[in-house]
């Protein structure tokens, strides 16, 4: 089974990368995918 990564990357802080992957994971979810969210943000 193969298992699709998103990647969000941007360099600059505060421009909204964990909200757009909070955002995106909850609709994937909401059409039944299986997601795992991880914020790699040190
Ligand atoms: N599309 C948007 N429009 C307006 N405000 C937004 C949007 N996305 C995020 N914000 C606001 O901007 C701020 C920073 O967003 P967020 O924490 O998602 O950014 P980040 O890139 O993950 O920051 P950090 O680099 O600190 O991890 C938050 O207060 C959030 O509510
Ligand atoms: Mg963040």
């Amino acid at each position: 089974m193969s298992v699709p990564v998103l990647t969000f990357f941007n360099n600059k802080g505060g421009v909204g990368k964990t909200s757009l992957v909070y955002h995106s994971s909850w609709m994937l979810a909401k059409t039944g995918k299986r997601v795992i969210a991880l914020d790699l943000d040190p």
